[in-house]
């Protein structure tokens, strides 16, 4: 469990001054953690974004480990109830030393296969804190995340009578599709009658005559509608028919309500109240608590909330190109390192870091790709000449744990930033790591040494 905020009725001495030096840090922290000009300079905690891709090069991946740390603390603080577990949806990035420092905020983790439970454990996990919640994996890969020790979340009516029968001293944790609508595009909407997700609603009383009959312990169940929920309404909604089914389940020891918070994209835009959300939903879980005398543990589990705005995502600009209707500017990356603008229309905030004071044009920024690879269209940015250095902002969710080396391109480099030092935390892939795992034929080997 994380660090607890406690209210100031409920201070010691000790408490006092913890809570002061962590306040103090923070604020500390907020003032260094955001991209800022200073000095006519885009700086990340007071380091250039220009001298870090002169050091690194680009295109480079860029977190502030600061504001994870701060992301995760105001999420802890914004819930008041006796026992709160954020699990760190790890797919959103999944790079080892982002796994140590949540470790390190005593963060759980929720994985999707066993490679993140495997990477995951070697970050320093207990594996009673991590998660998997599976879809559409097969017996064998449950079973050897089962032979981990970690805590399994099922989300298929044969998995559920299959595992009750074979492992009848196993908790488990039930993902219910509670068939609501919410995300912000239709590719992260996961709660709704047509997704692969979850146990129907409508499907809960042969689970509970399931779990009767097998006598199966229920220590969780858990949902997960979507990412970027707009409205809270609909989240509150959803979580409300999980507190009724939760009523059925006297074994149980938590409740999972997944995530979906909606992190900024750009000024004005609009994010989950999280300390509003988190006072609803400490009220709603203690009176239900109470209600029916349940001692339990309320668990999310954020991706985006923890993780988007800390990174940055820096590229060089290669070329400028004036068509009939549109200025592109063409720069050194494509959707192979930054799917999210293809994939699901994501929006990230350009900045042109070389041309602080240029005049504002409209550009097609678009990839090196072999295929159509536009980042964003006909956005206003500072005059941009080849050679310049553009960052984007969020790139720290679901950007280089989705990039690929499509084109034969090579993966980007990982800087991680923390107290104004920067730090290498993945090195840029060589020619030589294309060919890894490629293993030529003998009668390719045979034709080379015959040439
Ligand atoms: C089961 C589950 N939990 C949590 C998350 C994290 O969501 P977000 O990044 O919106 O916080 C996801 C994202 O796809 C998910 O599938």
């Amino acid at each position: 469990m994380g660090h607890r905020w406690l209210p100031p009725t409920l201070w010691t001495f000790d408490t006092f001054i913890v809570e002061i030096i962590r306040n103090f840090a923070f604020a500390l922290h907020s003032k260094l953690q955001l991209m800022h000009l200073s000095d006519g300079i885009y700086k990340v905690q007071n380091l250039a974004f220009t001298d870090l891709a002169q050091e690194y090069g680009t295109p480079l991946f860029v977190y502030d480990a600061n504001k994870i740390e701060s992301q995760y603390h105001r999420m802890v603080n914004a819930f008041d109830v006796e026992k709160l577990k954020i699990n760190y949806a790890c797919k959103a990035l999944t790079n080892i030393n982002i796994l140590k420092l949540m470790h390190g905020l005593g963060s759980g983790i929720d994985a999707v296969s066993i490679e993140e439970i495997k990477l995951s454990l070697l970050a320093g996990f207990d594996p009673q804190a991590i998660v998997f919640t599976p879809n559409s994996v097969g017996i064998d890969e449950i079973e050897e995340a089962i032979g981990l020790g970690v805590r399994i979340n099922i989300d298929n009516i044969e998995m559920l009578e299959y595992f009750g029968h074979h492992y009848p001293d196993l908790k488990i944790c039930i993902r219910i599709n509670p068939h609501v609508m919410a995300g912000g595009n239709s590719k992260i909407s996961v709660g709704h009658i047509d997704s692969k997700f979850g146990i129907s609603i409508h499907q809960m009383p042969l689970v509970l005559r399931i779990v009767e009959n097998q006598k199966i312990h229920v220590e969780g169940i858990h949902m997960h509608t979507g990412s970027d929920i707009l409205d809270v309404e609909v989240f509150q909604y959803a979580a409300d028919i999980l507190f009724n089914q939760a009523r059925h389940f006297p074994s149980l020891d938590y409740i999972d309500f997944g995530s979906g918070f909606k992190v900024r994209y750009k000024e004005n835009d609009i994010e989950t109240d999280i300390d509003q959300f988190g006072k609803l939903m400490s009220g709603k879980f203690n009176t239900f608590c109470k209600e029916t005398g349940m001692d339990l543990t309320l668990v999310f589990e954020p991706g985006k909330f923890l993780v988007s705005e800390s990174g940055y995502f820096l590229a060089t600009t290669n070329i400028i190109k004036q068509t009939t209707s549109t200025v592109f500017a063409g720069i050194n990356t494509g959707f192979n390192h930054m799917i999210r603008p293809m994939f699901y229309n994501a929006y990230h905030e350009i900045i042109n870091i070389s041309n602080v004071t240029g005049i504002p044009k409209l550009y097609t920024v678009v990839g090196y790709i072999c295929e159509t690879d536009t980042f964003a269209y006909n956005r206003k940015i500072n005059q941009i000449s080849p050679g310049d250095i553009l960052v984007f902002k969020n790139a720290g969710a679901y950007c280089f744990s989705m990039a690929s080396n499509y084109n034969s391109r090579l993966l980007p480099a990982e800087v991680m930033i923390k107290d104004g030092e920067s730090y290498l935390i993945r090195k840029r892939q060589e020619f030589d790591d294309l060919l890894t795992n490629q293993v030529e034929a003998p009668i390719f080997k045979a034709e080379r040494v015959s040439s």
